[in-house]
């Protein structure tokens, strides 16, 4: 056995940390069926309401940002049709001129990095350990899928395409990098895009969009609605007139998405239950770290996040993982993120429905190693859990939670690590510590997930280095990964050279 050191060697872009990111949202999330009883978001409400994208450029700035209008299906008409004529002078501009606009909008992130931070707390939760890395992920989208959609044009005697509209629904879990890099990379390939951000964060979007519109994406190329009303959301989803839907959320979004359109043409990522397998080879004072980093970063509220740990034969039999994940655990500074020192941050609004049982009760078999309790300070600040126990087949086993819950598994070998994993329905990201090359080869061999990571955490994969996608239930459309060098490949139509489709 020797220590295989895994980590693909392309040198990384902009990010000066080690950082955690993006992940999706919780179903229907995107189109904000749920009542406005949670404070932070009537706040938002009282912000304002309908289609924002007239705001006049000297008001930019998200206090001063009012709805212009309220949103009815008309307008959301007018939004389509404005998207759809402005694309034709947008792809007319070439990659060349795209690609200095999308340069620009990076270095315009980069500038209004505290603004987006701030309201990243505000709105999200979001600790500093967490949006900053957030923010750097964004910017590193907009200097390569500027660079990317210079390939665009033909490859391999086959023609891209762009589509004319693109529509956006992100989450609310990475309310900047998700929306930013959806929208950039449409916008990279000369499609216009119109831009819903989640309920929950939409300041977090405008400011994201008044980033690219200073940085000269021009305003009927890339609008900003805020669709309270469910129906006005299915009209815009349904509309003929949108070639494409990028969406980041929960796989129930997506059927309802395609209950709107059944031919809809839909790419995007979609829930996630994640484990690492650890093995008794493994580094355990590493393994503990990147558990507790994977599982808790935001809460857990990424789809990306560790909501299983799998212990493996001796690693199981012992205390000593156990006793060393509690103490970790235990140890989180869990607080809003007006405290600096804070590890763990408020999950997006008080719990409710699956994610407070799952906070509160426990399955056949399964005890708390470490108990969750809500806090005082917020209703949605909520204390680590950690349950033991966790049986195969079981609810917790088998569904997300999306909060900071960890449940521990056992088995026997490495081969019945992989069983248990690959029985979940979804496959996003995965993770193995383990310092023997045999078993990394065998669990890369075998392990179904699009992100795979040995001895490293699960969570924040870095752009171009680590392009991230999912498998199974974890993605729909054409797969190609966000962050890949083939992501682009995905947003427009392909011909052969004769034109022929
Ligand atoms: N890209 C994020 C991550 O890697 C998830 O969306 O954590």
């Amino acid at each position: 056995a020797s220590l295989a050191a895994l980590d693909p060697v392309v040198p990384g872009p902009h990010r000066v940390q080690d950082r955690t990111l993006p992940a999706p949202a919780h179903s229907g999330e995107g189109f904000a069926n749920t009542p406005d009883t949670d404070p932070a978001i009537a706040a938002n409400r009282a912000w304002g309401s309908g289609i924002l994208s007239r705001v006049p450029a000297s008001e930019a700035g998200i206090a001063t940002i009012e709805a212009s209008r309220r949103a009815d299906a008309a307008s959301v008409d007018g939004v389509l049709r404005t998207a759809s004529i402005a694309a034709q002078a947008w792809q007319a501009l070439g990659a060349a001129g795209r690609a200095a606009v999308l340069h620009r909008a990076g270095d315009v992130l980069e500038a209004r990095r505290a603004e987006l931070l701030e309201v990243m707390a505000a709105e999200a939760g979001k600790t500093l350990d967490q949006s900053d890395p957030e923010v750097s992920e964004a910017i590193d989208f907009a200097h390569f899928y500027a660079e990317r959609a210079r390939e665009l044009p033909g490859i391999d005697g086959a023609r891209f395409h762009p589509h004319d509209v693109t529509v956006v629904t992100p989450p609310w879990n990475f309310p900047v990098a998700i929306p930013a890099g959806s929208t950039l990379a449409a916008l990279a390939t000369g499609s216009s895009v119109v831009i819903k951000p989640a309920r929950a964060t939409r300041r977090c979007g405008a400011v994201m969009v008044e980033a690219l519109w200073e940085a000269g994406v021009p305003r009927d190329v890339l609008q900003l609605v805020q669709l309270d009303d469910p129906a006005l959301g299915e009209h815009l989803i349904a509309s003929p007139v949108v070639d494409h839907v990028i969406l980041t959320g929960g796989y129930e979004t997506a059927e309802l998405f395609r209950s709107f359109r059944p031919d809809l043409p839909l790419s995007g990522e979609t829930s996630g239950k994640n484990a690492i397998i650890v093995t008794p080879s493994a580094d355990l004072d590493l393994a503990v770290k990147d558990v507790v980093n994977s599982a808790f970063g935001h809460a857990g509220q990424k789809c990306s996040a560790a909501s299983l740990v799998i212990l493996v034969g001796s690693v199981a039999a012992s205390r000593r993982f156990r006793a060393q994940l509690v103490d970790a655990v235990r140890s989180l500074h869990v607080a809003l993120p007006t405290d600096p020192e804070s590890q763990m941050g408020p999950i997006i609004a008080a719990p409710t429905g699956k994610l407070l049982s799952g906070l509160t009760t426990l399955g056949e078999g399964e005890t708390w190693l470490v108990k969750p309790a809500a806090l005082p300070g917020s209703d949605a600040l909520w204390s680590p859990g950690v349950r033991d126990g966790v049986r195969r087949g079981s609810e917790y086993h088998l569904t997300e939670y999306f909060g900071p819950i960890l449940g521990i598994m056992t088995a026997r070998s490495l081969e019945e690590a992989i069983a248990i994993q690959n029985e979940i329905d979804y496959g996003l990201t995965s993770g193995l510590h383990s310092l023997d090359a045999d078993e990394i080869r065998t669990w890369l061999a075998g392990v179904e997930a699009g992100n795979l990571y040995v001895n490293r955490g699960i969570t924040g994969a870095i752009v171009q280095r680590q392009p991230f996608g999912g498998w199974k239930k974890s993605v729909v459309g054409a797969g190609f990964k966000a962050g890949g060098p083939n992501y682009l490949l995905g947003l427009g139509r392909w011909t052969d050279s004769t034109g022929a489709g």
